[in-house]
């Protein structure tokens, strides 16, 4: 069920969450399936909706800073100056966590995932809840990550709560970071990068860990149900001059003089903040369409496209 964000609306789906229901909401990177991090029947109902293994711990979502203290114990100073210049954004950090967190958002590990998200109606739902909401991707396992209130729909039945915030701006998942005192964990790539976390603490940025794990990042975790390619430009080149080729579905930024008319060709701007913002809703639709595999003109090796590689590296595996 979709459901415009009036406030009348949003504090429906408030005391729904306090019910220990499920809701699937809009933040700034993709939809969340969101329940009380509290409610550990309700976190059930997270796992059981997204056939998602019990291993796999879920981010929570809270609205201010000082919440942190709710959530995390032994705090190392320097999350304050993450949390001051990354949120509310993209930015989940991993923290060692308080014992009266049920395991279950955790999957058993000693520490918490915490974000605070910049969608002005995932924040005003959060100020209304008032405590934690736990929140993965609102996706099935291993299907691509919902930029859309209708990709929830498509994928979930008539019951579940959707609030429909438009499509997301950021469109791939937050960077994920376990700060530690002398040195910052990059576990999963995203928007922002190890470059402007480094700049913001000085620390060194890590991206090998030992000892912790970010579950839940296979490679099936972003994959289209069509084979993907990452493709240079040359090869597209070259078969636009071929007289049958099979029906691709193309996402590019080059121009091509003459692009076979029975093609799905989705033309991007060339930037790394166009790309991750679209890269998951044309994944959605070329897997929609009657392509029958997935092209994708590779973008520069850059560090900017650092997040899009890896999430490109994993849709083609
Ligand atoms: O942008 C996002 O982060 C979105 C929106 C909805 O906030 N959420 C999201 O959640 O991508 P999900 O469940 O699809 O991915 C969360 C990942 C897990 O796969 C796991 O790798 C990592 O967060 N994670 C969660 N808790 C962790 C912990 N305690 N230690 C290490 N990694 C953790
Ligand atoms: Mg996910």
């Amino acid at each position: 069920m979709l459901l415009a964000p009036t406030h009348e609306n949003l504090l429906r789906v408030v005391e729904h969450l306090r019910q220990g229901h499920l809701a699937a909401i809009p933040t700034e990177t993709v939809y969340g399936l969101a329940a009380d991090a509290m409610n550990p029947e309700a976190i059930k109902k997270i796992y059981q909706l997204k056939n998602r293994p019990a291993s796999n711990p879920l981010i929570v979502h809270i609205a201010h800073a000082e919440q942190l203290h709710d959530w995390a114990e032994n705090i190392p100073e320097i999350t304050w100056a993450l949390a001051e210049a990354f949120w509310p954004g993209p930015l989940t950090l991993v923290l060692p966590k308080k014992a009266h967190i049920p395991d279950i958002v955790t999957g058993g590990q000693n520490t918490v995932a915490l974000r605070i998200p910049s969608h002005p109606i995932a924040l005003e739902i959060l100020k209304l809840f008032k405590g934690g909401l736990a929140a993965p991707s609102a996706n099935p396992y291993t299907r691509i990550s919902p930029t859309t209130a209708l990709h929830v729909a498509s994928y979930f039945s008539e019951d579940l709560w959707i609030v429909d915030g438009g499509p997301t701006t950021v469109g791939i998942e937050s960077t994920i970071v376990a700060c530690q005192q002398d040195k910052l964990i990059l576990l999963r790539q995203g928007m922002i990068s190890g470059a402007q976390l480094h700049e913001a603490t000085s620390l060194p940025i890590i991206t090998q860990s030992e000892g912790i794990k970010a579950p839940g990042q296979a490679a099936l975790h972003y994959a289209p149900l069509k084979p993907l390619q990452i493709v240079d430009t040359s090869l597209i080149e070259e078969a636009c001059q071929k007289d049958h080729t099979p029906i691709i579905g193309l996402i590019h930024y080059s121009n091509f003089i003459s692009l076979p008319k029975h093609w799905q060709a989705q033309q991007l701007t060339l930037s790394p903040e166009v790309y991750a913002k679209n890269l998951y809703q044309l994944l959605h639709q070329l897997e929609a369409s009657n392509c029958e595999m997935i092209w994708i003109e590779a973008p520069p090796h850059e560090t900017a496209y650092e997040a899009i590689y890896d999430r490109l590296g994993r849709a083609a595996n």
